[in-house]
């Protein structure tokens, strides 16, 4: 009876490690090395939204007020938890959806459309990309190519991301573990400490 009992529970242990591991998400790519745009990313973890986010040369004159909702896949997220800091095959989705004024009975502040107006990848995968972390866009059909460096993604985030490439700085449940781990940029923290030119408003008193 015990050894039947012990068959039984062996064999429980090993189908939930099996399903654990169906579950498991890591980046896939089709045998030419293009992303297949990542499916269930909306039961990932959430771990921010901006809204209107600007930091582009155009930015001031976009016509659309847009939301961004980051999210990153599960066992990313719990290596980070651990580590400060992002393991290889670390997925991120930032969803970009319109946002609008006055629906239902909102009167005041905006919610957020069902209309996806960008979807942009960026994957942690060493032994594939240079600098360890690719960058992809889906308004081209997926799957999608890599981008190159011209296109300007790998720069911003390598210069002004908080942590490993990603804006660390901007992830509430994040930030404050990154600095007691310890794992925040040091170009970051000089960039953050760095004095800011304040300009007073016209009739400010002079203080
Ligand atoms: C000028 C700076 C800048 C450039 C250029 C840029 N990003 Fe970002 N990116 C950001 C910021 C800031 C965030 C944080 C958004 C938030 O907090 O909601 C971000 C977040 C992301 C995220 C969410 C995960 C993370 O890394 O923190 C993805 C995915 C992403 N960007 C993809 C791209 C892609 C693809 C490109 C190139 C087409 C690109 N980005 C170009 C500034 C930039």
């Amino acid at each position: 009876m015990v050894r039947q009992s012990r068959t039984f529970l062996a064999a429980a242990i090993s189908a939930i490690a099996l399903c654990h591991v169906a579950h498991a998400v890591e980046p896939s790519y089709t045998a030419d090395g293009l992303l297949i745009r990542p499916a269930d990313y909306r039961e990932w973890i959430y771990l921010t939204s901006g809204l209107d986010m600007s930091y582009g040369p155009n930015a001031a004159a976009a016509k659309h007020s847009m939301f961004d909702n980051v999210f990153v896949n599960p066992e990313a997220y719990r290596a980070f938890l651990a580590s400060g800091t992002w393991p290889d095959k670390a997925i991120f989705v930032l969803e970009l959806r319109g946002a609008e004024s006055n629906v239902s009975i909102n009167k005041r502040g905006q919610t957020q459309n069902a209309s996806v107006m960008g979807f942009e990848v960026h994957v942690k995968d060493t032994a594939r990309f240079d600098g360890g972390w690719g960058f992809f866009d889906f308004r081209t059909p997926d799957p999608a190519k890599p981008l190159p460096d011209k296109a300007g993604c790998r720069e911003c985030h390598e210069k002004h991301g908080a942590v490993d490439t990603t804006f660390v700085q901007f992830y509430p449940t994040l930030f404050d573990l990154a600095q007691q781990k310890g794992t925040i940029n040091p170009a970051y923290l000089k960039e953050a400490s760095a004095p800011t030119t304040q300009t007073s408003a016209p009739n400010a008193p002079p203080y």
